[in-house]
């Protein structure tokens, strides 16, 4: 027999998927405990959303949680209490497509003895792709990082920052629409880390993609973000959140310096040098 009540809420189920936020945090809790040790309290009732589309900075203290939280929407960690969907999905389910998620990692992590190329291919890799079309691939995304004519060299042949393009092509080489990204940019100098700024949001803007990303910096959160999620010390939650409006080009503008130094003084951090008092 038909049952015409499921049709209706099989149609509603997969409608509020497709308009639901890229990722959702629902009152997550976790607590580690290593071993002979007590329980270390992590996380205390986070939630937040981040709409499709946009960009989200984590920003908070060393130690509150933030890269719990980026390993929890890439399904690497559970939390004890609350849920994480993506795309509408909710990762205890098992049925979130993890081939959109790409993820970059703090640390570079590329294989010493392949090359850019090779390295950006490891990606892709994982499935059925023939090997050619996987190489063709790789090369499209170091183009699009703006490292053509670097596919062949290896790891140490490159500089701090180029080595940052290469692990940005590889997460990109999977067309993810949500990019998880952890301190991407933090050991480059000021210089190179504007320049991959650049490079971040002319990408974001040409793929519509959906970023996360974690940082201690406050100018980095208000230079790329739409949304500022400001954590407090751990057990991390959610201190405050801050929407950012300022058009791009945000870099150097003076709306930009005006907020950053807001929000240093709102979260506490030490005042800039004064300017020019009358
Ligand atoms: N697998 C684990 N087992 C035990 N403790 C862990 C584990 N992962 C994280 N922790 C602890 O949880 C706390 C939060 O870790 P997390 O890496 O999320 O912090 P963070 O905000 O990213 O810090 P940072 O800014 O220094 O990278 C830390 O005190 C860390 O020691
Ligand atoms: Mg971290």
């Amino acid at each position: 027999m038909h049952d015409e009540r499921l049709d209706v809420r099989v149609t509603g189920e997969s409608a509020a998927r497709e308009t639901a936020p890229a990722i959702t945090f629902d009152a997550i809790s976790k607590s580690f405990t290593r071993p002979g040790g007590k329980p270390l309290e992590v996380l205390r009732r986070v939630g937040f959303v981040v709409p499709r589309g946009t960009v989200v900075a984590i920003l908070g203290p060393s130690g509150c949680g933030k890269s719990t939280l980026l390993n929890m929407a890439a399904g690497l960690i559970a939390p004890d209490a609350g849920s994480v969907a993506v795309m509408g999905r909710d990762i205890a389910a098992g049925t979130v497509d993890w081939s959109r998620v790409g993820y970059m990692f703090q640390d570079d992590r590329l294989l010493p003895w392949r090359s850019a190329r090779q390295n950006v291919a490891l990606a892709l890799e994982a499935g059925t792709m023939p090997s050619r079309e996987r190489i063709a691939r790789a090369d499209a995304a170091i183009d699009l990082v703006e490292l053509a004519g670097f596919a062949g060299a290896y790891p140490h042949e490159l500089s701090g920052g180029m080595r940052s393009r290469v692990a940005l092509a590889r997460s990109l080489v999977g067309e993810p629409t949500i990019l998880l990204m952890d301190e991407p940019f933090s050991r480059l100098d000021a210089q190179t880390r504007s320049a991959m700024h650049r490079e971040l949001l002319r990408i974001q803007a040409l793929r519509q993609m959906t970023i996360l990303f974690v940082t201690h910096e406050i100018e980095e959160a208000v230079v790329l973000a739409d949304q500022i999620v400001v954590m407090a010390p751990r057990p991390g939650r959610i201190r405050t959140e801050v929407a950012v409006t300022i058009p791009q080009p945000r870099i150097g503008a003076a709306a930009t310096t005006a907020l950053v130094n807001e929000l240093r003084q709102s979260l506490g951090e030490a005042e800039p040098a004064p300017e020019n008092h009358p």
